[in-house]
């Protein structure tokens, strides 16, 4: 098969963006536009106006994508969308202009899972440019050592996988209740911090070390039945709070009252609780990367490596961690750039080049879909 230049557009949540890639992962022009201010107001996104803000920006966003590649639309060889899961008015937008492309043009239009796309954004590469014009191609990423230990950590998933090296991923475990993104957005919520919660929590938590955060609080790591590769993050979150406001008590009318607001923490305080937080879920999340190792192993399918991918791995303390675990086992570690890590167009883009390598086409009664696998 010749060059694919794949155009990818992602618009499942509070993301409009879009790339075009070539060949499944050189990056060769992006644009992405966050909605992050207008559901600042709200702590968290509100689905109806993610919608009406991602048909305000898509189309400048195509355009704009398009014309950093350099590549003429014309050439274009396929369109991939992001079409499950996610907000359903938010997939309906990218999944409209998708097909309106592929029809217009004339090319093959790919439906995305967006998860599964998390997990192949570790091998993107973004060229070198000088005020927009290439003066080199990346370096092609190594050739994936498969089977791989996938693990999507994200605002809306908290998932492992068994990656084979033909077929689709199996799920290995998920979240019974909040993906860890959710607990770091909740968590900052409860410490009185913006969201999206998750970077802020970084940036708050960073020169706390583990014995001043324990010397604060030890929050629970739930870590479920013994062997278990499912996640969850809702007593984690809990903690958290009675962390920060006290134990709950009833008044004399019957309504719940905390002894403290988050308001009265000391700085110091919010920073040791910030990380305190961190450590638990990351704790978490590396505890179960060893057990699905394990149970990889014991399966007769020991992994050649790991990847990670979401909106989660793009936080330092995680990706020192699981840098850390993986080299004890010498295994590699596929971690994407940040920029990569949380939602874009080009983990689109190169999910769908192998799709169309696989001749999975859709077409143009391609659906939206809310849910995903599991
Ligand atoms: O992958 P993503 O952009 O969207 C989903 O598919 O959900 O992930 C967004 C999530 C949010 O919950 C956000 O708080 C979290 O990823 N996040 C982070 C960091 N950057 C984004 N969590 C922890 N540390 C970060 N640096
Ligand atoms: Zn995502």
């Amino acid at each position: 098969p010749g060059r694919s230049l794949i155009l990818g557009i992602e618009t499942s949540c509070d993301e409009t963006a879009a790339a075009v890639v070539e060949n499944g992962w050189l990056v060769r022009g992006a644009r992405v536009a966050t909605q992050h201010e207008l559901h600042r107001p709200y702590g968290g996104v509100v689905p109806e106006l993610a919608s009406r803000a991602h048909v305000d920006v898509l189309t400048p966003t195509l355009a704009g994508a398009i014309e950093a590649s350099g590549v003429d639309a014309a050439d274009l060889t396929a369109i991939a969308v992001g079409n499950r899961p996610g907000l359903v008015g938010s997939l309906v937008v990218g999944v409209a202009a998708a097909k309106a492309m592929s029809w217009s043009l004339g090319v093959p239009l790919l439906g995305v899972d967006h998860v599964l796309a998390h997990l192949v954004a570790a091998r993107l590469r973004e060229p070198a440019k000088v005020s927009g014009t290439f003066v080199a191609a990346a370096e092609a990423p190594d050739t994936p050592d498969l089977p791989q230990l996938g693990l999507v950590v994200s605002g809306g998933h908290t998932s492992l996988y068994a990656v084979p090296d033909a077929g689709s991923p199996r799920v290995l475990g998920s979240t019974l209740d909040d993906a860890v993104g959710e607990a770091f957005d909740k968590a900052a919520k409860i410490l009185g911090l913006g969201h999206p919660g998750g970077p802020a929590i970084e940036r708050l938590a960073a020169g706390v070390t583990r014995e001043a955060a324990d010397a604060r609080v030890r929050l629970p790591r739930s870590l479920l039945g013994r062997g278990s590769l499912d996640f969850s993050f809702s007593g984690l979150k809990t903690a958290l709070l009675y962390a920060v406001r006290g134990q709950p008590e009833k008044g004399p009318d019957g309504k719940t009252r905390f002894p403290r607001s988050e308001a009265d923490l000391p700085e110091a305080e919010r920073a040791a609780l910030a990380a305190a937080f961190q450590f638990a879920a990351v704790d978490v999340i590396v505890k179960k990367l060893g057990r699905a190792l394990e149970a990889l192993a014991a399966e007769g399918t020991p992994p050649g490596a790991v990847v990670l991918g979401g909106g989660v791995s793009a936080n330092r303390h995680l990706r020192e961690r699981v840098t850390a675990w993986a080299e004890a086992r010498g295994l590699p570690c596929r971690l994407p750039a940040p920029a990569h890590c949380v939602d874009n167009g080009a983990m689109i883009a190169a999910a769908g080049h192998d799709l169309l390598l696989a001749g999975d086409l859709a077409d143009l009664r391609l659906p939206a879909v809310s849910t995903g696998p599991r």
